[in-house]
């Protein structure tokens, strides 16, 4: 028989924090703690099915009015209209100016992918595969391949990690910008940065905003926690409703996947904000063609449930509680851990813990020491030493801990 015509294809690595959560699962001893899954998880480790969630998908049920017919290729259009507000805020000038647009995507990689075909394509020219896009350093890992595959082939890294002091390296980014050719991309996370869970300051998002205006680059942000980082939708919205104050055009790729917990439900928006509504009726034109080649046009539950929930003041509160609670046990897990961590004495600070926000931290932990506590306590993270606070419970808290040190102090 002639060989296979897939003969040649290489075999490709696996997603490593999806082959984190496969080895999880493996694992057959009775400590074992995931920490590398990007997903809220409850005290007792399980998945959390949010109660306004379950509420709003009873009235879809009981709702004989719906049907399975296809949406409109840009998607519901009270969902897109909902989630801008909820990005830009309600008074939002630019809403009000009836120059936002938006586009129901296939979660946030989804409306990232979108925005990043479109900015391919159309910005500032057609065909832009020589303009620079930034991710910052480090970011989620699908930032560089998102970009990648829509045709982008220069993507820079920007400083913004200072491990030697655990924060923000706000001069090397600002020196970054600087340095950039004109009308360079930069995709900035709104909150909750992933993986480091280290935002700039209000301060710091108007100096990084003043550079951007002076040299003409373009934000593109990714909102992937809004609520999550702070417990507040506003607060967590505050540096994409200050670009918006500040003029800027630009898009925002969010995600509902965490803050409603419709992981599987892909439901996302790309919000665009342009400098008025002929431009961004353009723009939206376009948009719809590269939806209708990519998936044609977007499902429907995830984003009823979201539209739902946000177009009714009650159900919104109710959201809002539902949110505050994700947030607040993931704070209380932070100051466990830090506080156990340091009446262990663990050699090193350990304040980063409860100052970084979202989901993740960043412990500082190298990949020697997170090799032991795979190995050897079945505790598993990202090489990284990301790791996810919701993966702690007040029952592994004390051996994830004792765990830590162990590492920490027999392995440099
Ligand atoms: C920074 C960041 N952006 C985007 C996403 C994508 O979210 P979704 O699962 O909705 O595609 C994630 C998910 O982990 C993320 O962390």
């Amino acid at each position: 028989m002639a060989a296979s015509i897939f003969a040649a294809v290489p075999l490709s690595p696996p997603v490593a924090v999806f082959k984190l959560t496969a080895d999880f699962r493996e694992d057959g001893d009775s400590r074992k703690v995931n920490l590398g899954v990007g997903a809220y998880r409850t005290d007792e480790g399980q998945p959390w099915v949010l109660p306004v969630v379950k509420k709003v998908k009873q009235l879809i049920v009981n709702d004989n009015s719906l049907n399975h017919e296809y949406l409109p290729i840009l998607g519901l259009p009270e969902f897109r209209a909902n989630a801008s507000r909820i990005a830009l805020g309600d008074d939002s000038p630019a809403i009000k100016e009836n120059r936002v647009g938006s586009v129901q995507s296939l979660g946030g990689t989804g409306a990232l992918r979108i925005g990043a075909e479109f900015l391919r394509r159309w910005y500032n020219g057609n065909n832009n595969t020589a303009t620079p896009v930034y991710v910052s350093s480090p970011t989620w890992e699908n930032h560089n391949s998102v970009f990648m595959d829509a045709g982008f082939k220069d993507i820079r890294p920007y400083h913004y990690w200072d491990a030697a002091k655990r924060g923000l390296d706000i001069q090397g980014l600002l020196n970054d910008m600087e340095s950039a050719p004109e009308s360079s991309i930069f995709i900035l996370h709104a909150c909750a940065h992933n993986p480091t869970g280290t935002d700039p300051s209000p301060e710091q998002w108007k100096q990084i905003a003043a550079v951007m205006k002076r040299r003409s680059l373009f934000p593109f942000f990714d909102s992937a926690y809004q609520g999550f980082a702070s417990g507040s939708l506003d607060k967590d919205a505050w540096a994409v409703r200050f670009f918006v104050s500040e003029g800027f055009e630009l898009f925002c790729a969010q995600s509902f996947s965490k803050n409603f917990g419709l992981y599987n439900e892909r439901v996302g928006n790309l919000t665009v904000v342009g400098k008025d509504a002929d431009n961004v009726k353009r723009v939206l034109s376009q948009m719809e063609k590269i939806v209708r080649t990519t998936w044609s046009n977007p499902p429907s539950q995830g984003a009823r449930i979201v539209a739902t929930t946000l177009s009714s003041p009650e159900l919104f509160d109710e959201w809002k509680g539902n949110v505050k609670t994700m947030a607040d046990r993931v704070l209380l897990m932070r100051s466990e851990l830090r506080s156990r961590l340091e009446a262990l004495g663990t050699p090193g600070t350990w304040n980063h813990i409860t100052e970084q926000i979202g989901m993740f931290s960043f412990t500082g932990l190298n990949p020697k020491q997170v090799e032991y506590l795979i190995k050897e306590k079945h505790i598993y993270l990202l090489a990284s030493g990301r790791i996810n606070m919701c993966g702690l419970t007040t029952k592994n808290l004390d051996y994830v801990a004792k765990s830590i040190h162990e590492a920490v102090t027999k392995i440099q």
